[in-house]
């Protein structure tokens, strides 16, 4: 009998020791690490933004009181897709008429409202289903905050604001006549927490991604929209007191058109 066969097994057996509670560490930080932003994500996913990065303050939660249920959105048009990219125009002649909540309920929806209830995924995709945007509007009624949890909106104050949003666009006057602006405003620390500087990058393709649903919904409600990029970034965020953490990237005037929006020849139409 060979007495050293035992030692000789004893060392593939501590190496296997060792490596077992390495891994069992590890995949224990991991877990809590998985675990914790985890949570963090169905918070934001909840609409609960006050959860956004360790460095977050705490005082830039939104306060949710003085909140309104929006109207349900509806699912089918009369409009295909095709025939809402092929309509879509820059439209800058608006009427100064309201608009009702249903438009700007269904308006809302369509650029952050939440499609799958489950994972509280929302109607334009987002890099890590982190979520840096928030919308506000400015309106004939005042200024609101979308809260896409619970398809709602909060009022934040209750003045016609729309000319000095046009006067912060550099006076481009359409902006004041427009039924609606949709402001849409991103949180680039809640990305870049996880992506670095790359996580800029995202949310900025991100706006384009909510702008163009807006730009469809608009067309398939028979509404004109703009994107507008060109304002003065400190006037826009001062009159929506946005949070130090919130950088307004577009202005998105929605409103009926003087004109309608003329379709495009093509073989279709000529017939
Ligand atoms: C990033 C970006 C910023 C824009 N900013 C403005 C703007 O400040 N004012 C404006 O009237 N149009 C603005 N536009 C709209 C363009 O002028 C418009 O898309 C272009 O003339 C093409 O016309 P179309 O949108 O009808 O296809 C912007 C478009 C983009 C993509």
């Amino acid at each position: 009998m060979d007495l050293t066969m035992p030692k000789k097994n004893f060392r593939p057996l501590l190496h296997s020791s060792v490596l077992s509670c390495f891994v069992l560490c590890w995949g224990t930080g991991a877990g809590i690490l998985y675990a914790q932003n985890h949570s963090q994500n169905q918070k934001l996913r909840a609409g609960e933004s006050n959860i956004i990065s360790p460095k977050q303050e705490k005082s830039e939660a939104p306060k949710m009181a003085n909140t309104i249920k929006l109207p349900e959105p509806v699912y089918k048009s009369s409009i295909s897709v095709e025939e809402a990219i092929l309509k879509r125009r820059s439209v800058r002649d608006f009427s100064n008429k309201k608009l009702p909540i249903e438009l700007i309920s269904q308006l809302l929806w369509s650029a952050q409202g939440i499609t799958d209830k489950t994972n509280k995924f929302r109607a334009a995709p987002s890099a890590g289903a982190l979520y840096p945007m928030e919308l506000y509007i400015v309106s004939p009624d005042g200024i609101f905050h979308y809260i896409p949890d619970g398809h709602r909106i909060q009022k934040l104050q209750g003045d016609d604001l729309r000319q000095d949003l046009a006067n912060a666009c550099w006076g481009q006057n359409f902006v004041a006549v427009a039924g609606i602006s949709i402001i849409i405003a991103a949180d680039y620390g809640r990305t870049t927490w996880r992506y670095g500087n790359k996580g800029i990058r995202y949310v900025d393709i991100e706006a384009g991604h909510i702008a163009q649903n807006i730009h469809l919904q608009s067309v398939a409600l028979n509404l004109g929209s703009v994107p507008v990029g060109a304002f003065n970034d400190k006037a826009v965020k001062s009159l929506l007191k946005l949070p130090a953490a919130q950088q307004p990237i577009y202005v998105i005037p929605v409103g009926y058109p003087v004109r309608e929006t003329l379709l495009p020849e093509t073989p279709e139409n000529e017939k």
